[in-house]
């Protein structure tokens, strides 16, 4: 087994952290505090390519691998991780979703806006009532012949005043239970569609969260993604990928607070040596960088598991399980280790530590990766 990465591989990295150095770090304070979406940021990350990174070219695509993706997306986190959320989403849920069930007629027209980042998706499938228990739908796509009826709340939607394009699950024949439910696509703009208030967050508070309000949305037929009924499959299969997005962001503000940590225990001084030269320090360190180690390694199996066609479903839920826990464990550490410089904005690391803690809630709770992960070895 070779555990080198590619040219290609080592390219991508290096433009991600290029492009995070040099356009995500100025400003990522300040868009914090005022809860500032990244939105030239994004644009940029849409021309550089990173918006549609595993899509087909032929739809403006990348053609990359999951691998790259998981590269880039770590290099972006460590800066930035509420423009890596958008990265995220846009790549691993709402391009690899369409791209993967798409008609061709709904990838021609979707996709190359969502790639270059002209238009930026969102995936819908949060409820007020139905979080975990995601089939407990109860916004309603009712079944009126050439169109669907939709009417009801998404919450905590992502991308949600940002979006154009909404991946919006929804149940059709409730007698069916998650059998009944469908995935549509509807456009930002579309009568009866409204975009609630903004959430006020602890973490990723560039990144635009809302509810959304569906009051008797008319959206035509051919804006149903697969066969009727095929939602629900849809929303946990594309979560899948999409759970290796959000280990490679929680590897990404792990790893961002660890540089952070390493260098400033050299540059720190106590009692007349730099804290790095204190063995609790060092042991901490030592920790960090062994536990992030592991989550790069969970991160990258999962990758090369969906890139070589195998089941990908308890890889990249290990991967979030065990990438989420060491970012909470690893910026709380890194604030330890700045001591009361840890504690203020210009550090970054209690920015960092504020983040690492959706990564455990999003995209199904730690709780519920224990569910995937055990039904898997169970089975
Ligand atoms: N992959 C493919 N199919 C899956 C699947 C998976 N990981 N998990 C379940 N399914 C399928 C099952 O095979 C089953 O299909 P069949 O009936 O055809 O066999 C169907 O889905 C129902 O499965 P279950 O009976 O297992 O359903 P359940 O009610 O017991 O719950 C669950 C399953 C795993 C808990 C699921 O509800 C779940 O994943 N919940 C978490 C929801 C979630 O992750 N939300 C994230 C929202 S998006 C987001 O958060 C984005 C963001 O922040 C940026
Ligand atoms: P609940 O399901 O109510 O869970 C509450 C607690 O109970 C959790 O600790 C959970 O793990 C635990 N629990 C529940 N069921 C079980 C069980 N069976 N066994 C053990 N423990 C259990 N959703 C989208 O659809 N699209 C998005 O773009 C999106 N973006 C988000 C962005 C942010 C900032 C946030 C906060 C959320 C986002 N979400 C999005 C929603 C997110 O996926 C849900 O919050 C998450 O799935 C948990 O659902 P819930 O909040 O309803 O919690």
């Amino acid at each position: 087994m070779d555990f080198k990465l590619t040219e290609e591989h080592l390219a991508v990295q290096e433009a991600a952290r290029d492009f995070a150095q040099t356009e995500l770090l100025p400003g990522v304070i300040e868009r914090d505090e005022h809860q500032k979406f990244p939105e030239e940021q994004v644009k940029k990350m849409g021309e550089l390519g990173f918006l549609g990174m595993m899509v087909d070219p032929k739809y403006g695509g990348g053609g990359m691998d999951t691998v790259s993706y998981v590269l880039a997306m770590e290099e972006i986190s460590k800066i930035d991780a509420s423009a890596s959320v958008v990265m995220s989403v846009n790549n691993s849920l709402v391009c690899w979703g369409l791209e993967k069930y798409g008609s061709e007629e709904q990838k021609m027209k979707y996709l190359p806006d969502l790639t270059s980042g002209r238009k930026i998706g969102a995936f819908c499938l949060s409820e007020p009532e139905a979080g975990s228990d995601a089939t407990m739908q109860r916004t309603t796509a009712e079944d009126m012949g050439d169109h669907y009826l939709i009417n009801g709340t998404k919450n905590w939607i992502t991308n949600g005043s940002s979006a154009s394009v909404y991946l919006v699950i929804a149940q059709t024949n409730p007698e069916l239970r998650h059998k009944g439910i469908n995935a549509i696509i509807v456009e930002r703009g579309t009568p009866g569609f409204e975009i609630g208030p903004k959430e006020n967050k602890l973490g990723i508070r560039g990144s635009d969260t809302h509810s959304l309000m569906f009051n008797d949305v008319k959206v035509p037929k051919e804006n149903r993604i697969g066969e009727d009924g095929f939602g629900f499959k849809f929303a946990m299969s594309t979560l899948n990928g999409g759970r290796i997005g959000i280990a490679s962001q929680a590897l990404g503000i792990a790893s961002g607070a660890y540089e952070l940590a390493l260098k400033y225990s050299k540059e720190r001084k106590a009692f007349g040596v730099p804290i790095s030269q204190h063995q609790a320090i060092q042991f901490k360190l030592a920790d960090m960088a062994t536990n992030i180690d592991a989550a790069r390694l969970l991160c990258l199996q999962a990758a090369a598991d969906k890139d070589a066609h195998r089941d990908y479903s308890k890889s990249g839920a290990m991967a979030k399980l065990f990438a989420s826990k060491v970012a909470m464990d690893t910026t709380v550490e890194a604030v330890q280790i700045h001591g009361g410089y840890g504690f203020v904005k210009e550090y970054h690391v209690e920015r960092l530590m504020r983040d690492a803690k959706i990564t455990q809630i999003y995209e199904g709770t730690s709780e519920i990766q224990k569910i995937v992960i055990s039904r898997e070895i169970l089975k």
